[in-house]
């Protein structure tokens, strides 16, 4: 599983927030098709270094490389690319209230460029995956929180993203939909995404035998090394 090419190389990595160090030289690599956990307790960093990845946050100093685009130095027109690479799982990424769960998936897939036809199949599919296919006409406010988050997870997935980012995918969901949603990460890393999942849960992270990447006070304490 790890024996193919990093699709994410992390050189000496630092991020900081005014005075407050976030992450401290953090250098790693992450192979293309992997699944990581990144592990460690509140305050760690972990959320800070998926925002990293995807520029949700600017790099303080060092050099991340994904798929062969340095973050430091890319283009502006460049930026799209590098968007499409991931599909975004946070809690605070919001749904627009005032559209449909359909409208919120579409609109992804409209920017991204694809054909209305497409557009149509590719949302019923994804609402299927996450057990939502009833609620596309719902709005937003009217699902409950974890409703919410399958629906978040259903718009990461629509445009086919090579890398998924999901930072404690699981927090807001019962039992059972925690354990839909990771099987459908395992299904998804089956067919060939990188799966990074950032999570403090012990539970989640042994179900699932994979790489940890464990950080403390922003620094690397351990990495188990792919699994
Ligand atoms: N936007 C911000 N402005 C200022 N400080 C921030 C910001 N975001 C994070 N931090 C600080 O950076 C550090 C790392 O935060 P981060 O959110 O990455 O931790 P985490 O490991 O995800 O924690 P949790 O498990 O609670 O989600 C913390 O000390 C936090 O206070
Ligand atoms: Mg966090």
């Amino acid at each position: 599983m790890g024996n193919s090419a990093p699709i994410i190389r992390i050189f000496h990595v630092y991020k900081r927030y005014g005075s407050q160090t976030a992450l401290a030289d953090i250098t790693l690599d992450i192979n293309a098709k992997e699944f990581v956990f990144v592990t460690g307790p509140s305050g760690a960093g972990k959320t800070t270094l998926l925002k990293l990845l995807y520029l949700g946050e600017p790099i303080s100093e060092g050099h991340i490389i994904v798929d062969g685009m340095n973050l430091t130095r890319i283009k502006r027109d460049r930026m799209p690319f590098l968007r499409r690479l991931f599909g975004v799982i946070f809690q605070d990424y919001n749904l627009i209230p005032n559209k449909t769960v359909y409208e919120n998936i579409a609109l992804v897939l409209e920017i991204a460029g694809h054909k209305r036809n497409m557009i149509t199949k590719k949302v019923g599919s994804v609402l299927r995956a996450v057990g939502m296919e009833d609620r596309m006409n719902a709005y937003p406010p009217s699902l409950s929180g974890g409703e919410q988050q399958k629906i978040t997870i259903a718009r990461a997935i629509a445009g086919d993203p090579k890398i998924i980012l999901a930072d404690e995918p699981t927090g807001s969901l019962d039992e059972d939909s925690a354990g839909d949603i990771m099987n459908l990460l395992r299904v998804l890393h089956a067919r060939g995404a990188t799966v990074i999942i950032a999570t403090h849960d012990k539970e989640l992270i042994r179900s699932i035998p994979a790489r940890q990447i464990r950080l403390d006070h922003g620094h690397l304490r351990e990495d188990t090394g792919s699994i």
